[in-house]
């Protein structure tokens, strides 16, 4: 069996109420492991984050730094820097295809159609994601069931057989409320738009905030119908 199905049908075994003893577990039953995390410095990255600080977790943490965060993304990346003294690696896209695709469209094809969207996010996100995916056998993810309806039924853990590896989506069943009295309490750093009506955040020109009672990934490339709505980072079979 390959390394990335053994984890899988080890998962299948977890119990998965605690971050910490999850890949504690996973580390005694696989000594190898190459154990990854992405952060977009979500309210739920922040409490992963958080978790793989203060339990001293052997997790590689990554971002992707599309070009066209927000100033608030990068103050907060700053500010878990300060507070967690952690090594964030930083993925950029290749100078070479955005050069290519800025000098060719402008700064903002991808307003044009689906296939501009995608073509920008598949330079400056899919590319560099696979990039740090290289090696990995665990990619840990700060995915909830209440994010859309194609989050709802995902499971713990799954298999990406795009990129070999095993997802493992730790938050998947907090609420909202759990989440933000954990960052309270712990007083975890976080992107200060959540105060300012923003539900998900991510590229500064495809996200904006939600009017109260707008779903939670409404503000996220707005102009494009709701199935279309995901980048090409996680894609649910
Ligand atoms: S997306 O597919 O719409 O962009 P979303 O913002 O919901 O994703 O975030 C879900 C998870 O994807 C995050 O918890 C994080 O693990 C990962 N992710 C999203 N954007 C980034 C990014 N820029 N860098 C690293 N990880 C990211
Ligand atoms: Fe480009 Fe927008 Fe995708 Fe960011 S979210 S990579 S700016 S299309």
């Amino acid at each position: 069996m390959r390394k990335v199905e053994a984890i899988f049908e080890f998962t299948k075994t977890m119990n998965v109420d605690s971050l910490s003893a999850s890949i504690t577990e996973l580390y005694k039953n696989f000594s190898g492991l190459n154990a990854v995390f992405s952060t977009s410095f979500s309210l739920e990255d922040q409490v992963i984050t958080h978790l793989i600080a203060t339990h001293d977790l052997k997790v590689k943490i990554f971002t992707l730094d599309t070009g066209r965060h927000f100033a608030e993304t990068y103050r907060t990346l700053e500010a878990t820097r300060e507070r967690y003294a952690l090594d964030i690696q930083t993925m950029f896209p290749q100078s070479e295809a955005v050069e290519r695709l800025m000098s060719a469209k402008g700064a903002y094809s991808f307003y044009e159609s689906v296939a501009a969207r995608q073509e920008c996010c598949g330079i400056r996100k899919v590319e560099p994601l696979t990039r740090a995916l290289k090696g990995a056998d665990l990619w840990l993810t700060g995915i909830r069931r209440v994010h859309s309806i194609d989050r709802e039924n995902l499971p713990h853990f799954e298999i990406d057989h795009t990129h070999a590896v095993v997802k493992f989506h730790p938050l998947l069943d907090w609420s909202d409320a759990t989440l933000k009295a954990f960052i309270d309490e712990h007083n975890i750093p976080y992107n200060k738009l959540y105060d300012k009506g923003f539900l998900s955040i991510g590229c500064e020109p495809c996200t904006r905030a939600v009017e109260p009672g707008g779903g939670m990934r409404s503000g996220r490339w707005w102009w494009e119908s709701p199935d279309k709505k995901e980048c090409g980072l996680h894609i649910h079979r």
